[in-house]
Formats: C-alpha cells, structure tokens, sequence
C-alpha cells in the first residue's frame, strides 16, 4: 500500500474520529423500471406557478415524474429493539455496543424506537406521510441466530407481518438483506475476513427469499460495504472495531462476493423480484487545480466507488486501486477465477446513498469546502447527488437507480408537540431539486428515501443525532411528526417541491 494510500486512510480515521466524539413492487406503490424510463422520458415538468411560502417551505415549482416513489428507510438494529425477543441471536452491534467505549454515552440497540413491538402504530405512521415505498433491513440474526441452519420462523413471522402491513397500506416494501448487524457467531469464526461468511449469506438471503419473495419486489444485497471496510475495519468506530488495512480490503471482497451470491439466490428462487446493491457514494473533486491533485483525487475515487462500482458493473476492480494495495495484499491473494463473475452478476437496480462530497488535496489529504452539518463528515452540497447520479448513470448505466439515503442530523428539541427542524426541510428540498435536475437530464431515478424516517440509534453516536423525520421521545417511545414531515407529507400528495 503506497504512501499516499496511508495517508489518507490516517485523515480518514482522523476525520471519523472527530465525527465520532463531536456528535455520526411489485405489490403496493409503482416504482418500477418501467415508470422511471418514462419519467425520464416524458414526465418532469415545472409547474407554471410556483408558490411562493414561507421559507424552507417555499416551493419551487418543480414536479417530479408521474408514480415517483417517495419513501424513508431505516434499519433494524437501528430501530427494532427487542434484542432478546423470539429467538433472536446476537449481532457484532450488541457485542460492540455493549462494550464500554464504543459507542457515545455507552448506548445501544437494546430498546432503540421499539419498532418490533410498535411496528403497527409507525406503519400507520407511514401511511399518514403518504409513503409509496420503505426501505428496512432484515436482521440476519433473527433469521439464523448464529447465522447458519434452519430459518427462525418467529423471525420471519416479523418480517412477513411488516410486508403485509405495507402492501396493506400500499407502500411498496423495498428489503435490505444487511446493514452491518452480522451474527455475532459468524463473527467469531472470522466474520468478513472469512470467505465461507459470504456462503452463510448466500443460505440466509436464500430462506429470506422463500419466505418473503412473493411480496418484496425490490431486494437490496449489502447495506453500505465500505462502512464496513472502512469504519468496521480501518478505524474501528464501527463493529467488530478494528483497525487492519490489509483485513479491511479482504473483507471488502468478501463483500462483493456476498453480494453476487445472493443475487445469484434469488434468480435461483425463479422469483421475479429486483435486486442491487445499495452503495454510498462520495463524489471526489481535486480541492485545488493541478495534475497531482487529479491524480490524488482519481485513486481517493478509487477507493471510495470504483472498488465495488467496477465490480458489480464491470466484472473487474479498478486496476489503480489493486496496484495501490500491491500483489502481497490479503486481498488480491484472496481472488479466485470466476469470483468477479459472481460479483458482476447482472442486477436489476442500483440504490445510491448519498451524504456528502470529498474534496481531495495533492496530497491525498481531504479539504472541507461546504458547511457541514451536526455530523461533521458530512458537508452539505446538493449538486454533488447531481454529480454522482450523472455518472453512475453515463459509466455504469443505463439502469433504474434509487436514492435509498439520504438526510441530515439536526438539533431537534421537542417543544409541547411540535418539533421544528426547518434545516431538515432545505436540506431535503435542495436534494430533491437536485435529483429533478438528474432526471430532467434523463437519469432513470425512480424513487426517493429519505434518511430517516424516524429518529434512531446513530451507530457510535448512539442517540445524540436525530436523523428522523419523526421525533422518537425515548423514554416514552411517543412518535412526533417534525416540521419536516409534515412539509414531507405535502411533497409527496403534490408530488414535488
Ligand atoms: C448511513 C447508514 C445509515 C445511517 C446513515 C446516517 O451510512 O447506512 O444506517 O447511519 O448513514
């Protein structure tokens, strides 16, 4: 691994430590292929009169594609609490929660929103906003509490309860098979770092499948994969907490791996469900003018989006980013003949997480540029989901795409019954105007997911940010619409902003 490589794994630990201690269809809805092609087509006018109102909620005149789908997401230990109930097993994330250090105030998922027991109260919730679609995750450990082996029924029975509630309300479920809680028995044996943990994925996704199949229309495989790398393994802010580059990118092609094979279960299923990835992408510029800061900011994109764009799309890693680990990595000794076949799997979607862009120095350092918001990593400038769902659409493309996340943390207090978070609402608005800029240039986007629809245990932030459209009280578990989510609710029955 070079110098610069080292370097800005060094400031990238540094910039998610400060982030760390300063805050971190089928059924239902019509958000199909079909509709987003021809809203890239034909659909996306602008209104003749946009209404000038009081500001955030200004309106400005844009309407988005017919059948768009407007959704929120959320993950399960994020927000399901019952860490103990019907046979669920222990995830990384209760290991790592539960030990003193890790997370702010030493808080956990134990109890989170209590989402498994209010499950039907937030999906009246949902409905209430107007939801066409919600993206949630499934917890693997309440599937396969040591994650292998029969399926859970009383898990499943979980999962299949909240797909019915959503088609019951038309509310297209779109299911996340992970977000980070592997089963903390997977993680003794070697976790990611392990090939076969990619194999016991595939046996998971496959019981999902069989389980759920005939109701989800939209599967997405790995939540995030370079958080895992990243913060689960070149840092350690994340579960399982280590710090080991020559690990991290290992368990990033176990990732891949993972992510193929489950693709490759669900076509096995013979079911007609959608699959993708959901990746974060960070749209890497050169923070100054000159050929070292572009080539300082092309392996940075290396990195940060060619590792698992190139993979799943292309059927090869970025040939810099292999050269910058070298040929003694774990990681390419760990590549196998047919394993980027696995991966480059064809796919049905591609669902982008966008947060924040990176600005890269010559030196392979980062600059900020943008204000940023309670979570300092992240920098708040709209155009860069302009910028990322450009290109995905021009290199990887053409496929649907979807936002699955995107939001900000904001210091939300709760006042009698109203909690007023008027940033929310311009930060949502600017990105939603972004996105309609996309689509107007003909980016197949088909839909939409704020991050969050309700406030959640932020990962080793514990409870401190509120990332919800709808305020948690915790110690009560009472849900309250923010000002956002009510402004959310219009934005969807008028469909644009
Ligand atoms: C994303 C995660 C999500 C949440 C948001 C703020 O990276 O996927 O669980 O933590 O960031």
């Amino acid at each position: 691994m070079s110098v610069l490589t080292r370097r800005h794994l060094l400031r990238r630990a540094a910039l998610s430590a400060s982030a760390a201690t300063a805050s971190r269809v089928g059924a239902g809805a019509a958000t199909t292929a079909a509709v987003a092609a021809s809203a890239a087509l034909d659909g996306c006018e602008t209104d003749s009169e946009p209404n000038p109102g009081p500001e955030p909620e200004r309106r400005l005149g844009l309407r988005f594609p017919d059948g768009f789908g407007w959704g929120a997401a959320t993950s399960a230990y994020q927000i399901e609490g019952a860490a103990k109930d019907d046979g669920r097993g222990e995830s990384v994330w209760d290991t790592f929660s539960h030990t003193p250090g890790r997370t702010r105030g030493g808080d956990t998922g134990d109890v989170a929103a209590d989402h498994y027991h209010r499950y039907e109260a937030d999906l009246d919730l949902m409905r209430e906003l107007g939801l066409r679609t919600y993206r949630f995750s499934i917890s693997w450990s309440r599937i396969q509490a040591d994650g292998t082996g029969s399926p859970n029924q009383r898990g499943l029975d979980f999962y299949r309860r909240l797909v019915d509630g959503l088609l019951a309300r038309d509310i297209a479920p779109m299911a996340t098979l992970f977000h980070w809680d592997l089963p903390q028995s997977l993680q003794e044996g070697g976790g990611w770092e392990s090939r076969d943990v990619a194999y016991r994925f595939a046996d998971y996704a496959d019981h999902v499948f069989r389980a759920l199949g005939d109701n989800v229309a939209s599967w997405l495989t790995i939540n995030e994969p370079k958080t895992v790398v990243q913060n689960g393994y070149l840092h350690g802010h994340h579960a399982p907490g280590h710090r080991d580059p020559d690990a991290a990118y290992l368990v990033a092609h176990h990732l891949q791996l993972a992510h193929g094979l489950a693709v490759a279960a669900l076509r096995a299923t013979g079911g007609s469900g959608r699959i993708g990835p959901a990746l974060n992408l960070h749209p890497c510029y050169p923070a100054v003018d000159g050929a070292e800061a572009e080539a300082a900011t092309r392996l940075y994109d290396g990195y940060e989006n060619r590792l698992y764009l190139d993979s799943i799309f292309k059927g090869s890693y970025p040939t810099d980013v292999l050269d910058d680990l070298g040929p003694r990595s774990r990681m390419v000794r760990a590549i196998r003949d047919g394993d980027l076949t696995i991966i480059s799997a064809p796919v049905d979607l591609l669902a982008v997480q966008y947060y924040t862009p990176i600005y890269v120095t010559p030196s392979g350092g980062t600059e900020q540029k943008w204000p940023t918001s309670e979570a300092n990593w992240q920098q708040i400038y709209p155009d860069g989901m302009y910028d990322i769902l450009n290109r995905v659409h021009r290199e990887y493309g053409p496929l649907p795409l979807t936002i699955t996340e995107n939001g900000l943390p904001t210091p939300d207090t709760l006042d009698g019954d109203t909690v007023d978070d008027p940033g929310r609402i311009t930060f949502l608005r600017d990105h939603m105007a972004a996105a309609h800029r996309a689509i107007r240039d003909g980016v197949p986007l088909e839909s939409y997911h704020v991050w969050s629809l309700m406030d959640n245990f932020e990962w080793a932030e514990g409870y401190d940010q509120r990332w919800g459209l709808i305020y948690v009280d915790y110690p009560t578990q009472r849900r309250i619409l923010k000002r956002s989510a009510h402004w959310y609710r219009r934005v969807i029955a008028d469909n644009g902003v």
